[in-house]
């Protein structure tokens, strides 16, 4: 795969987010975010009892972060405005931080003059904690508001220089991870949902209305967006969402119908939505009066509240049917609740593809290929840009200080796939117009803390200005040799 073979106005780029990346959580008047409750109240939680405390302390080092990205010769650096820096008790009522105003005013200018593209997110799983003290968080309607509010102050501080903004980031994660299975923030969940005892919520109704009221709080920013500010700051708007491809376990109907229901769960959840202005019909059988309806006006909003559709893509999965065994909703999960289970294996044992250091990822850069054309075919071919994409290894690859270029090329073989997938959509049709990696640098990985690595670059945690590009990072500057975005824009 090269270069040539994308279109010159393609872009490339690599990802970050706020919490795994700034550490600095309580400088300058930053104020907790569930992400700070949550690996303080829970460390048991995170596979090392970590946190994003320190993380690879981008608060302190970013323009270090913006130098690598000259060296591997991306166009575009994805990045999250701290909800928490700027508003640290989330509402404007509770003031302004004009340090945290700042602080991404440095990070925007510093981007731009090095050549390189901001690509900013409003919301990566790390609302202010004050916000869930006071109503639950994504759990109120009140939330829509604020949420608008900090948009509001974030276009009109920052919007002159931003020309893509993702309002929210994997609203599925947040929902399923916070309010299903507790182990991500706010943590909640109820029965025996892993190894600890959760009953502070209810998983059969709470990722329901979690997911219901971000839908409401993006409509809401984009409606803002369009009005006020897309005619002079001549930006485009959109959302980034994860999905998972799901091949049926075997070719019966019955799987087939499961794979879909697999889909329609993870992905047509919000998609649907954000398209049609209603939830996918498994979903309304399934979950009865446990998911929140629409009305009529807010469906009108939700109709194409997007300029583009981030995706998010990672790995696949085999997904067979599982009729009710009389779950309790209140312990139900979204397995439960699609009525399916999944397996990495098919019936005939055939793995989907190669193990990885994280259970959930197994390598399958065919889905990447099937994703792009179930969304061209089923929506309508929106505009997308890959906003995700990436591998984790375990990242021991020598003890540090690394004396040599850590080799990462399962990474590198990883992203060659992945590529030659884009490649293949495209060709048939698919409307890409970018790739972001995930991720610069090796982070703090949510409940896996710092076991696994996503990295183009080795970071030592326990010296995070000790940064190394990989092999990966190597082979992406070359693969991306003559990438010169400046004679486009
Ligand atoms: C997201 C993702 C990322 C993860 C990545 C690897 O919410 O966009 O969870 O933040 O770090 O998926 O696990």
């Amino acid at each position: 795969v090269s270069r040539a073979q994308f279109p010159p106005d393609f872009l490339f780029g690599a990802t970050s987010s706020s919490y795994q990346y700034e550490g600095g959580t309580w400088d300058d008047g930053r104020r907790p975010s569930i992400w700070d409750a949550f690996t303080h109240a829970y460390p048991e939680r995170i596979l090392d009892r970590s946190s994003g405390d320190v993380a690879t302390d981008s608060y302190h080092l970013y323009k270090a972060n913006i130098y690598i990205r000259e060296t591997t010769i991306i166009f575009l650096y994805r990045i999250t405005i701290s909800w928490s820096r700027i508003l640290p008790y989330g509402k404007l009522s509770g003031g302004i931080n004009q340090k945290g105003i700042h602080y991404y005013n440095s990070v925007i200018n510093e981007t731009l003059s090095q050549g390189l593209t901001p690509f900013m997110t409003l919301l990566h799983l790390d609302y202010p904690q004050a916000l869930q003290d006071e109503y639950g968080g994504v759990l109120s309607h009140r939330f829509v508001d604020d949420f608008r509010d900090f948009a509001d102050l974030c276009f009109k501080e920052f919007g002159d220089r931003i020309k893509h903004w993702v309002a929210i980031n994997e609203p599925h994660t947040l929902s399923r991870g916070g309010f299903a299975v507790g182990d991500l923030a706010p943590g909640r969940c109820s029965g025996n949902a892993r190894n600890w005892t959760c009953d502070v919520g209810n998983s059969g109704t709470e990722p329901y209305i979690a997911g219901h009221n971000q839908l409401l709080a993006h409509a809401a920013v984009i409606q803002l967006y369009r009005q006020k500010y897309q005619a002079t700051q001549k930006g485009i708007i959109g959302i980034s969402l994860n999905i998972d491809w799901a091949e049926p376990y075997t070719s019966s109907k019955r799987d087939r119908k499961a794979a879909q229901r697999a889909i329609d769960f993870d992905f047509g959840w919000f998609m649907d939505p954000i398209t049609k202005g209603d939830y996918p019909e498994s979903m309304k059988q399934n979950l009865g009066n446990r998911l929140p309806r629409f009305t009529k006006e807010e469906s009108e909003l939700l109709k194409g509240s997007f300029d583009f559709l981030g995706v998010n893509y990672y790995t696949g999965r085999y997904a067979m049917d599982q009729p009710n065994s009389n779950v309790d909703p209140r312990q139900s999960s979204y397995l439960t609740d699609a009525l399916i289970n999944t397996s990495y294996r098919n019936s005939k044992g055939e793995p989907l593809g190669p193990e990885t250091a994280a259970p959930w990822v197994r390598i399958y850069p065919a889905g990447l290929t099937k994703v792009l054309l179930y969304i061209k075919n089923k929506y309508g071919n929106p505009l997308v840009y890959i906003t995700e994409n990436g591998v984790p290894d375990p990242g021991n690859y020598t003890h540090s200080p690394l004396k040599a270029t850590p080799n990462d090329n399962m990474r590198v073989s990883f992203y060659q796939a992945h590529l030659s997938s884009v490649l293949k959509a495209m060709r048939k049709g698919a409307n890409v117009k970018g790739y972001l990696v995930w991720a610069l640098l090796d982070n703090f990985e949510w409940l896996t803390g710092y076991t696994i690595k996503f990295g183009l670059y080795y970071v030592d945690i326990r010296k995070p200005s000790v940064r190394i590009p990989k092999l990966s990072a190597l082979w992406f500057r070359n693969f991306l040799k003559g990438n010169d975005h400046r004679r486009i824009r």
